[in-house]
Formats: C-alpha cells, structure tokens, sequence
C-alpha cells in the first residue's frame, strides 16, 4: 500500500486534484477492464466535490458504475438519506449519466434488509465467485470520531470477514445505518480520504501519528494492493 497525503488551500484546489487523479483512474480501469466502479461516501464534506465533478463531461460516465459506500437506514427522501444527496449534487443537471447507480435500497423493513439486498446487487455487479468486490476508487470521509464510511470506533461491524455489507450503529444522528465492510475497502485499488476543516486535524493527527485500532477505524483502512491517497485543506492538515 502506498499512502499520500495532499494539502490544498481550499476546496476548489482539492476537487480540481481528486478530478484528475479520478480521470486517470477511470482511464485506466475502463482501458484494461472496460468498466471502472466507484463507492462514493455522504456526509457534507464531500458535496463540494460531487456538484464540481458533476459539471465534468469529459470522462467515461457511460462506462461508469456508482455505488455507495455507505448509508442512514432513512426514507429515499429523507434529508440524511446519502442517495439523495448523490442525486441532488453529482447527478444533478442531467450532465453526468453513468451507466449504473447502485444505490442502498432503504424502502424495506430493516437495516439488515438492506445490507442483504445492497450485497445481492454487488454480487451481481462483481460475480458471485469474487472473494470481494473490488472497487477502482473508494471515496471516504472521516468522522471527528474517526468513523469512516459507517464503521464506528468500537463497533462490531469492524469485526466483519464474511460479508460485503452490513447495519451498523450510529451513536450520533441517524442512527441505523449500513455499510461497505473494511475488507472491501481494503480490497480497493484506489481509496481517496477527503477531510477539510480544522474540527477535523485532531483526527488526522491521530491518524498520521500512527495511532491504529478500532478506537480509529479510519486507520484500519489500509487497500492492501491499493493505493490510499489523503486530500484536506490547510485547516485541517497542514503540517502533518
Ligand atoms: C455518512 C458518511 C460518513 C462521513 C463522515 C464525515 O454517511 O455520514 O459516509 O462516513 O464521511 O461522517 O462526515 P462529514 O463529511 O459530514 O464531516
């Protein structure tokens, strides 16, 4: 695994980066595998991003799947709900038409329901013989918390070596949530962490210090063929 870490003035600069480095690895999954799947996070932070890629005609959208990363067992049109927010920013404008959007189905009965129905599409997407599903590009946040994706410190999901996807637990906001397993972010080719903001740097500290555990799920993700690249701007990374 090769690690970076990447430290802009503002958000305009570090979307301007994650564009290329995304352009260069869509071009390249679609060139070798004719496909290229990426798992995008929700929260705030990665909004600025998705409304700025979703400008961007100029990459291989038809040859595009997207799928999440993680989200809140909330009603589609909920204000919490991830898929929404992923319609209203990177989907927004009828630009961007990727040839799929793998979205969490949260119309059922149960968390667990959808973790069940979100790995049977992943299954279908990656093959039933595939191990783990293995994403060209992983885009995370991190929770002040260390929590990333929906993996929170202490949780049991951290735990998880079998499945793809699970319900996890929030201690804060929407609480039921379900999420991608580390070993399929682990499995990724190409993980970016996205963090701005100064409330963030006493997490990152911990993260560039060395720190690793499930105290600090963010520090257990570690792509093992992969490469994890770090994007924050100066408030929340400078001089780490
Ligand atoms: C979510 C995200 C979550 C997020 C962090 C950071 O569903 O909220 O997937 O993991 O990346 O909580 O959130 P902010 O970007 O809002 O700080």
């Amino acid at each position: 695994m090769s690690t970076e870490l990447r430290v802009f003035e503002e958000g305009v600069d570090i979307w301007r980066a994650m564009e290329q480095r995304w352009r260069e690895i869509a071009a390249a999954a679609v060139s070798e595998r004719g496909t290229f799947r990426t798992a995008l996070s929700g929260g705030r932070t990665p909004l600025g991003f998705y409304c700025h890629m979703s400008r961007r005609r100029e990459m291989p959208w038809a040859e595009t799947e997207v799928f999440q990363v993680d989200e809140r067992f909330v009603p589609p049109g909920s204000d919490e709900s991830n898929l929404r927010m992923l319609r209203r920013s990177l989907l927004s404008g009828g630009r961007v038409k990727p040839a799929g959007l793998h979205g969490i189905p949260t119309d059922g009965a149960s968390a667990d329901e959808a973790a069940r129905r979100y790995e049977e599409d992943l299954r279908e997407s990656f093959g039933r013989e595939a191990a783990w599903p293995v994403f060209d590009l992983v885009l995370l946040g991190i929770g002040r918390d260390g929590h990333t994706a929906s993996l929170f410190p202490g949780g049991p999901e951290l735990e998880e070596r079998q499945r793809w996807v699970v319900a996890s637990s929030s201690p804060a906001g929407a609480r039921e949530r379900i999420t991608l397993t580390l070993p399929v972010l682990n499995s990724a080719r190409n993980v970016f962490f996205l963090a701005t903001g100064a409330q963030k740097r006493p997490v990152l500290q911990r993260v560039r210090g060395g720190e690793r555990g499930r105290d600090l799920p963010c520090s257990l993700v570690r792509p093992g063929i992969g490469k994890l690249a770090i994007f924050v701007d100066r408030a929340a990374g400078s001089g780490l």
